[in-house]
């Protein structure tokens, strides 16, 4: 990987992408492939995907690779899903760790095989002090199930509501301490939220592409993030020129 951030043409980068990588069921069917080729095709995009994050020099990326909803797949694909995660961390931690790439996981680790859980939970610790870039992977993920667990330990903590607030939500999120995303890249057209992220997406940009996840390259990427380095963010305010020009 290169070590210099190629992001000179794209002007005002995102610090955190988070990414739906949808379509990989569709791009198998249309090769007449079962759908699982199209997640192991969708890995090796992933792998690039990753490459060109650290590339352009962006600080913290989020991968929604299983949602707590997926468990109602087929119980192959199910089954396959479990296994691209822990070949992904068999085959591709060194050079991860190498590149200064720190893992995270966001979602519920207990349905997952003990065997899976130790191995997410020691490359996350292999990890740990890297900080070239923050990789989350959004795995047995849910939205709704992060805010309803938020609340469930607010209460056992005795808070009091008059202290709930924001911030204090905020830290009881599996993204404590992370920007919220800046942009949320969703592959395959799909114009849906999908319980992603859906307290920390409040004021994230979205970039919706027809490219199946497993088409979606370094190219499309930079045009993805050049398209949000021209977009005037507001937060629900007017943009900082049209306040000048009224109180002039
Ligand atoms: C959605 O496409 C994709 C997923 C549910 C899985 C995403 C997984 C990867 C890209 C592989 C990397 C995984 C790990 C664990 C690191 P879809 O199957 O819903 O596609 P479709 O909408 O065309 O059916």
């Amino acid at each position: 990987m290169s070590k210099t951030p190629q992001n000179v043409s794209i002007g005002k980068l995102p610090l955190h992408v988070a990414m739906i990588m949808d379509g990989n069921g569709r791009w198998a069917l249309s090769r007449g492939l079962p759908r699982i080729a199209g997640h192991k095709a969708g890995t090796e995009n992933l792998r690039r995907v990753i490459r060109a994050t650290v590339e352009f020099g962006i600080k913290y990326l989020t991968i929604y690779a299983f949602s707590t909803e997926n468990w109602g797949r087929p119980p192959e694909e199910v089954k396959g899903l479990m296994y691209i995660l822990e070949d992904v961390i068999d085959r591709e931690l060194k050079e991860l760790h190498d590149e200064g790439v720190q893992l995270r996981h966001i979602g519920r680790l207990e349905r997952l095989a003990p065997t899976l859980q130790k191995k997410v939970l020691d490359a996350i610790e292999v990890t740990k002090t890297n900080d070239r870039l923050i990789l989350n992977i959004a795995f047995n993920y849910g939205g709704r199930d992060e805010i309803v667990q938020a609340i469930q330990r607010i209460i056992k903590d005795g808070v009091s509501p008059d202290n709930i607030t924001d911030e204090l939500v905020n830290q009881y999120l599996y993204t404590k301490g992370v920007p919220d995303p800046d942009l949320i890249i969703r592959t395959s057209g799909e114009l849906r939220v999908s319980n992603f992220l859906i307290w920390q997406a409040a004021y994230s940009e979205w970039y919706v592409t027809p490219t199946y996840w497993p088409d979606f390259d370094k190219e499309e990427y930079r045009r993805a993030l050049e398209t949000f380095a021209g977009r005037d963010r507001r937060y629900g305010k007017v943009s900082s020129n049209e306040y000048e020009a009224s109180s002039a």
